[in-house]
């Protein structure tokens, strides 16, 4: 438990989240599902510019954790799976928040979110019963009518849902709350689908369902959401055999923030992970080699270093299936928070599978000459919150005397186009150049963007608050030498290129 940031300051800084939010809202990125019947609370849908926005960074995860390497098993799992699933998981018993009632106006609230707002702390990891007592200690009310509240209980996650036309406990059926467990549970077609043994993953993205008491900050925490997780099995006596650690891994310096620290509210220490290997901070190779790889991951999305924190999960805080969790964490406007996380799942959930159903889930070991259930590092990612945290953190305003326009500054690789496409006039030819070079721009693979309404200016303001990177127009001298301008959207600067050099110099982040 720890000092958050005051309630005053906070409500300064989140006025950036309602200018992202409404960013969303206008240019229709994101919306909330079925808005047209009053919505649906922890549904949003994305759309247009959003929908790319969203795909480009799956593709790019997909790029660096599975078809960029040789070790990596994709997988499509099913959003239905037996049920016994999820009693092996523990996610029937356990997977449940602290859900308390108004005894007056019957609103649920989630317990540890009315503490931490009320109080301004975190209280990650906190039991339910020191919950209870800080509730009580404190007075705390119900927010919406004053009312008394009741006592804490728990509240399981899990979607319901039924299978075929059969009633009662046969027919009982649940929407995943993690990919993580169809993994699990094909463990052995993973395993006969890869050409090697472990070390290897197996990697998925796709849809998860949790049934959030208090979904909120947009889609920061949905009840539907899109995970993309990699379940990577090592050899538990290999856990420091990590061919994959390389220098740049090493020396990758992260902000860290242990629980001892976070205890006495103290600030995370930029570490490099080579030292936090030696000092045992992080506790083997494997698990600081993946959360390096996620932090590269994010960087390379174009997150600033400064706004990232790789905070360790305290003993109490653990999930029942971990022995060692860090996650990353970005500063959003409501404080520091879990972007993503790193779990060291151990054999739990091998184990746990291979218990229930009976079937062994073990691999080889050719030297030692023996079957072992094999340990599991979990890198796991949300898409939606990961894209709100991009844009979050590219957005940016620029004030100029006709009022202040909105630059989102996307990294290219995520960026919904390549380049919006313009001729400078709609006569004389100009729209039908800028019609030719759209689309060899699209032959060439490129996402590109036709826009002859209103002037330039508006032109660029309507790329530029997308995250758009360029723009290039079509004027008179195209006509007479097959030259465009491209525009820069970070520095306004103009050069100009060959027509036939512009896919290329676009794709190169050249032009
Ligand atoms: N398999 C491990 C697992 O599911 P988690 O920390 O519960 O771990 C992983 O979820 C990631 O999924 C989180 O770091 C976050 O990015 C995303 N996530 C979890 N719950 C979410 C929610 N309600 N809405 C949006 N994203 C969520």
């Amino acid at each position: 438990m720890h000092m958050a940031k005051g309630k005053e300051e906070r409500k300064g800084v989140d006025e950036l989240s309602a200018k992202v939010i409404n960013l969303a809202g206008r240019r229709f990125l994101i919306v909330p599902n079925s808005e047209i019947y009053g919505g649906a609370a922890g549904f949003y849908d994305f759309v247009g510019y959003g929908a790319r926005i969203k795909r480009n960074v799956e593709n790019a995860w997909w790029g660096r954790f599975v078809s960029g390497r040789d070790d990596v098993v994709p997988m499509e799992g099913s959003i239905i799976t037996n049920p016994k699933v999820w009693r092996a998981s523990g996610h029937l018993e356990s997977f449940n928040d602290p859900a308390i009632d108004c005894a007056k106006c019957k609103s649920r609230f989630r317990a540890d979110h009315l503490i931490e707002e009320e109080l301004s702390l975190s209280v990650d990891g906190v039991t339910m019963e020191r919950l209870e007592k800080m509730m009580r200690e404190n007075k705390i009310a119900c927010p919406k009518c004053g009312g008394a509240l009741n006592l804490i209980k728990t509240f399981n996650l899990m979607f319901k849902t039924s299978i075929g036309a059969g009633e009662g406990s046969d027919a009982e059926a649940y929407l995943r709350p993690e990919t993580a467990q169809v993994i699990f549970a094909n463990f052995k077609a993973g395993l006969g689908a890869g050409r090697a043994g472990p070390p290897f993953g197996i990697a998925q993205v796709g849809k998860a369902f949790r049934n959030e008491i208090s979904p909120r900050n947009f889609v920061f925490r949905m009840r539907e959401f899109t995970q993309m997780e990699l379940e990577y099995f090592v050899n538990p006596a290999k856990l420091d055999d990590c061919p994959s650690l390389s220098e740049a891994h090493l020396k990758l310096e992260i902000p860290l923030l242990t629980p001892e620290m976070h205890e006495k509210g103290q600030p995370a220490k930029k570490t490099a992970v080579g030292d936090a290997l030696s000092h045992k901070t992080i506790g083997t190779k494997w698990h600081a080699y993946w959360l390096a790889e996620c932090v590269m991951f994010i960087q390379s999305l174009g997150v600033r270093p400064e706004n990232l924190r790789a905070r360790k999960h305290s003993a109490s805080e653990l999930s029942h299936y971990s022995s060692e969790t860090w996650d990353v964490e970005y500063n959003y406007p409501w404080g520091f928070r879990e972007l993503m996380g790193v779990a060291n799942r151990t054999d739990f959930d091998l184990r746990q599978h291979s218990a229930h159903s009976g079937k062994e889930l073990t691999a080889f070991d050719e030297e030692r000459k023996l079957k072992y259930a094999p340990h599991v590092f979990e890198p796991s990612f949300g898409v939606e919150r990961l894209v709100f945290t991009i844009l979050l953190d590219a957005y940016s305003e620029s004030v100029q005397k006709e009022g202040s326009t909105v630059i989102l500054k996307l990294s290219p690789k995520v960026a919904p186009l390549h380049a919006g496409v313009f001729p400078l006039m709609k006569k004389d030819g100009l729209a039908q150049k800028a019609r030719e070079v759209e689309k060899a721009l699209k032959a060439a693979g490129l996402d590109v963007e036709y826009d002859d309404a209103g002037s330039i200016g508006k032109r660029y303001a309507r790329m530029d608050e997308v995250g758009v990177p360029l723009c290039i127009t079509i004027d008179y001298d195209t006509l007479s030498n097959d030259t465009v301008t491209v525009r820069d959207r970070d520095t306004a600067a103009q050069v100009r290129v060959k027509i036939s050099e512009l896919a290329q110099k676009i794709r190169a982040g050249s032009a």
